[in-house]
């Protein structure tokens, strides 16, 4: 099977089997990662540019180690050390980057579009490492690794998005993810942090409690309240959002024998979710990240497959 795109900008544009092509190629390059020498030649001679305008760990070091381990060359823009703290904006930045021939640009945005907007100034391939509050693909696709090497039908699972919704650009691309493969999706936060229940799709609900949005779950991922995004002025304040949405060990003893809890990070250790929950045996957070390395590797070779063809 081909993906035939350009970019990767979000989840809501790809297919059940688009998603599940790129979780099995994503299995293939694991492989490479659990080797002596983690390098293979599949991306010698390319040019990746990852530009980041807001901070990352995570995401930045995964896609930077993914190149690396592809042999792509790559090169990492400190935003705060170019020409956009001169006034150069985004459309100027891409177009004269653009003439330096790169075939792939990963870029992380704090407006929503970024990049779509980038994707329709290259022709290079532009992979979504999250804009503001829309998607963020590449999460999406390694959360339903870190489940698939669990579980082995997403579409008979129970998966709970619990925490700040309205903001997470997170909680997007894996309400469309799961849904997608057939899961049933509930969502549960501050009602002022939710979508409005008539956007809903179709195996998307909204909990009425913790209770009800643990109870049974097979998956549980909880959300970060995000005070780059102002969230906290959507709640009246960090103890109450601990006393009535906190993941804490009693919750999660209603939850399916074998709950599988995910995080996408960085946690608000206590705050979101318990700090012995985090250290326990459910939870997969650091299988997440390592998964997130096969999951770039494995966009980057079908992105850049897609150039070779096109
Ligand atoms: N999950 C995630 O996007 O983390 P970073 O912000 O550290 O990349």
């Amino acid at each position: 099977m081909a993906f035939n795109k350009k970019d990767l900008i979000s989840i809501n544009e790809l297919t059940a089997s688009d998603i599940r092509y790129f979780i099995e190629t994503a299995k293939e390059f694991k492989k490479i990662s659990l080797k002596d020498i983690k390098k293979v030649p599949t991306l010698r001679g390319k040019t990746v540019v990852n530009i980041f305008y807001e901070p990352s760990t995570r995401t930045r070091s995964s896609f930077e180690i993914a190149q690396k381990r592809l042999s792509a060359d790559s090169l990492s823009i400190a935003v705060s050390q170019s020409s956009v703290v001169k006034g150069e904006s985004l459309k100027d930045t891409i177009l004269n980057l653009e003439s330096m021939k790169p075939d792939a640009f990963v870029i992380r945005h704090n407006e929503s579009g970024a990049a779509y907007f980038i994707s329709k100034c290259t022709r290079a391939s532009v992979l979504n490492a999250g804009d503001g509050i829309n998607e963020h693909p590449t999460q999406c696709l390694l959360d339903i690794m870190t489940v698939k090497e669990e579980k082995n039908n997403i579409g008979s699972l129970k998966v709970s998005i619990i925490g700040d919704i309205y903001h997470s650009r997170v909680a997007r691309s894996d309400i469309y993810g799961f849904s997608k493969l057939g899961a049933d999706v509930y969502l549960y936060g501050p009602h002022s942090l939710l979508p409005r229940p008539e956007v809903l799709l179709k195996n998307v609900r909204i909990a009425e409690s913790m209770e009800e949005a643990v109870k049974n779950a097979d998956v549980i991922i909880m959300l970060r309240i995000q005070k780059e995004r102002a969230s906290y002025y959507f709640i009246p304040s960090i103890e109450e959002y601990r006393n009535f949405f906190q993941l804490t060990p009693s919750l999660l003893s209603l939850a399916a024998k074998g709950v599988t809890v995910l995080h996408p990070g960085p946690v608000n250790r206590d705050v979101e979710i318990a700090g012995s929950i985090i250290d326990g045996n459910r939870t997969r957070i650091f299988k997440q990240v390592e998964n997130g390395v096969a999951v770039r590797m494995a966009c980057l070779y079908i992105l850049l497959g897609y150039q070779k063809n096109n």
